[in-house]
């Protein structure tokens, strides 16, 4: 079955600059042709999006998805003055530990809706709200079901019937042989109050072992190791870069490390935002995600980080939108999402708006008109 997308007002492809009056062909889940519209071939079906801008799908490459609870009050504390610790985090460990899989499941599903009918197509989640063998290789079963992308994300708390020494030959040992089937990539909350750099590093390192690819939690509460050892261990992303030295960037800059912000999980626990400009400017490669999870960043809003990327952070739309499509794509060391080229993925997002520039100029107005995700209407 294949589908023309025509009338198209602005078409952002990351495949060279913006271009207007040009269309686009999705053959099964595969973008097919991409091209002047007055040339473009015919299809099974034609839409016609009467001078809506089309860009990619969003590539979320951060969410922490697979929980139970709420953490309301916390955020109502933080929001009266309360600082957010990573201790919040044996909250949602506990009710998602006592949550049947179904329940899960449900939560887990609705928020990837949620986030697909808002434009994102490619969605990334973690385990990290288990922390026991059982409980981990669970999440991992059932991020698997529902994402593109799996993270095995023991290493996000100590939790506390456990020593560190003992958690972290957990982590390291049996419950990486568990998991590892079931995940693509590991990750390691380097934070203090979490996991310090000598056990972060044995984290990764047993994980690059095991054939995961790296990511890191580094920089979100406070200057730290996070970025040196996601650059050192040649992670693919290191994210949150709330608090970053001039030698952090210039090391993330020189890597094939991508910084993805989280800006989102910065304004919800009153932490300043990143520096983004001076990341792009040194030329690091950045990338845009929600980390949507229910402590501390609890929207699936692309459309949101866009916004705040552009009015708070001093990126222009053409970056910020690049950031939550390509950047995300390269956060997850991929070519055929987040792009709109032949042979990508048929992820594609059409506006109820005639440019990008509309996602800031109307930050909080939701503008998805349509949205393909992998060739399947989806809205
Ligand atoms: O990315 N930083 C660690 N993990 C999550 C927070 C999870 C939580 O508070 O439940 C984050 O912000």
């Amino acid at each position: 079955m294949s589908v023309l997308i025509t009338g198209i007002g602005e078409l952002t492809t990351n495949d060279g600059p913006a271009r207007t009056d040009a269309a686009l062909v999705l053959d099964g889940d595969r973008i097919a042709w991409v091209g002047a519209a007055a040339e473009a071939p015919d299809a099974d079906e034609r839409v016609d999006v009467e001078g809506r801008a089309v860009l990619p799908g969003w590539v979320d490459s951060h969410t922490h998805l697979v929980f139970a609870g709420d953490r309301t009050a916390e955020f109502a504390a933080r929001m009266s003055g309360q600082p957010y610790t990573a201790g919040g985090i044996a909250v949602t460990v506990a009710a998602t530990r006592a949550a049947a899989d179904d329940e899960l499941r449900q939560v887990l599903r609705r928020h990837v809706a949620e986030a697909v009918a808002q434009g994102t197509t490619c969605v990334e989640t973690k385990t990290g709200y288990g922390l026991t063998v059982a409980d981990e290789l669970r999440s991992a079963r059932l991020a698997a079901e529902e994402v593109d992308e799996v993270t095995f994300l023991g290493a996000h708390l100590v939790p506390a019937e456990v020593s560190t020494e003992d958690y972290v030959a957990l982590v390291t040992g049996e419950m990486l042989d568990a998991v590892a089937p079931h995940v693509r990539w590991a990750d390691v909350f380097c934070e203090t109050g979490a996991f310090d750099e000598d056990a972060s590093r044995a984290v990764l390192a047993a994980a690059s072992a095991k054939g995961l690819g790296l990511r890191v939690h580094g920089n979100q509460l406070g200057y730290g190791p996070g970025v040196r050892l996601a650059v050192e261990m040649n992670a693919a992303s290191v994210d949150h870069c709330t608090y970053l030295t001039r030698s952090d960037v210039d090391a993330l800059a020189q890597s094939d490390t991508v910084a993805t912000v989280l800006p989102a999980c910065d304004l919800s626990t009153r932490q300043p935002l990143p520096d983004a400009r001076q990341l792009l400017d040194t030329g690091a490669t950045v990338a845009l995600a929600t980390n949507c999870n229910p402590g501390s960043s609890y929207t699936s809003s692309m459309a949101y980080c866009v916004a705040t990327a552009v009015l708070q952070m001093r990126m222009s739309v053409e970056e910020a939108v690049r950031a939550a499509t390509w950047g995300g794509a390269r956060a997850l060391r991929r070519d055929d999402v987040g792009v709109l080229r032949v042979g990508a993925r048929a992820d594609v997002h059409v506006l109820d708006a005639p440019s990008v520039t509309h996602l800031a100029y109307r930050p909080g107005v939701p503008l998805t008109w349509a949205v393909w995700r992998a060739g399947v209407r989806a809205r």
